[in-house]
């Protein structure tokens, strides 16, 4: 049976705040307040931004905002992730994907509101399991390589796949979150398939990134390999004390197979963790793997298959599933303000 432990209370802040970015569909209320919402608590916190639960006037509808300091972007100079991530998710529709639903932005923030996926990080999940048996395995790994595959297939490279992304919905499918990376390389004027810039989650890095060789979608599968190993073997393949430790192994290690494991499970992950990206399995080798062979896509992309998990939830706006974060790194109130001159994101 997959468990996931009973997590947090929930603490009560609301506030509002001013929107210079309104549409038509805009859910902005007459006093110009960021549409009313309600901010009660922060579900996530991420390197650049905080994630916040947020309900509607009325209180039925429930969002994540995801909200970040333009001061700190700038600062950081992260704009073009954020900018990518604007960009990017509107775009992408997919029963995988979480349902982008308005972008707004003031003198502090942007703000990013989506669909409140309730049943928490797959990584929770993972965590409270250590690892998951073949038949639950391979519902949330042939949804990942489902949902990687079209992403490519829109021209984009993910560049951050990890449990931490992946969150379970109520209906215990998985919805895949956080685009802050992920980046146009085709289907775009002027772009070639491949990129340059070093970035991802150490332990999901592929070599050739570390090796600051161009690289395209086949890091995406490398890092699906890694996932891949962390859900059947409840560990990384590759570890270390410090990063460089840990990029060796990434660069000349070989992970640990077991005859524990179903052999399927193992062919994969070899075919997936190929140092070279060339040889790697991409999104054919994986959807027609033998280990995928019982595997009825269709039904599950309509979501008709039998789920092994669903989560605990009270109600839609139920947010027991996620850690509380006592204090917030930053707080949309004393994130500095940028005057008309500083602030470069004003046309998004
Ligand atoms: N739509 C969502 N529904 C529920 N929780 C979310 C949602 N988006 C983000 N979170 C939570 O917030 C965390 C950080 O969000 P993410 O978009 O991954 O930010 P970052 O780019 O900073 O990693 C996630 O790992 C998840 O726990
Ligand atoms: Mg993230």
């Amino acid at each position: 049976m997959i468990k996931q432990k009973e997590l947090i209370t929930t603490s009560s802040t609301s506030f509002t705040s001013t929107c210079l970015d309104v549409d038509e569909n805009s859910l902005i209320d007459e006093e110009g307040d960021l549409y009313g919402l309600k901010f009660d608590r922060v579900i996530g916190e991420g390197a650049w931004g905080t994630v916040w639960h947020a309900t509607n006037p009325s209180g039925d509808e429930s969002y994540a905002v995801k909200v970040m300091s333009k001061h700190s972007l700038l600062k950081e100079r992260q704009q073009d992730h954020a900018h990518r991530e604007r960009k990017i998710l509107p775009k992408l529709d997919h029963p995988f994907i979480v349902s982008f639903t308005k972008f707004y932005q003031d003198t502090r923030c942007l703000y990013f509101v989506q669909e409140f996926i309730n049943g928490g990080e797959f990584h929770l999940l993972l965590t409270q399991n250590r690892f998951l048996e073949a038949p639950a395995g391979q519902f949330y790994a042939a949804q990942i390589a489902t949902t990687l595959s079209y992403i490519h297939s829109q021209g984009i490279v993910y560049r951050d796949l990890k449990p931490e992304n992946m969150m379970i919905g109520k209906d215990g499918y998985l919805k895949i979150i956080d685009f802050g990376l992920s980046k146009r390389i085709e289907k775009e004027k002027y772009s070639t398939g491949k990129t340059l810039t070093m970035c991802g989650t150490p332990n999901y890095i592929a070599p050739e990134i570390l090796q600051s060789k161009p690289y395209g979608y086949e890091a995406d599968w490398w890092s699906y390999g890694v996932v891949l190993y962390e859900i059947f073997y409840g560990q990384m393949p590759f570890q270390g004390n410090n990063p460089s430790e840990l990029f060796k192994n990434i660069l000349n290690g070989k992970p640990r197979l077991s005859p524990r494991i179903d052999n399927r499970i193992n062919k994969l992950i070899k075919g997936l963790l190929r140092k070279d990206p060339k040889k790697r399995y991409g999104a054919k080798k994986v959807l027609e793997h033998e280990f995928f062979k019982s595997m009825d896509f269709e039904k599950l992309q309509k979501k008709k298959l039998e789920v092994p998990f669903f989560p605990s939830v009270k109600s839609e706006s139920d947010t027991k599933n996620f850690a509380k974060i006592k204090v917030p790194r930053f707080n949309m109130d004393n994130c500095p303000e940028l005057s008309p001159e500083e602030d470069i994101f004003q046309n998004w």
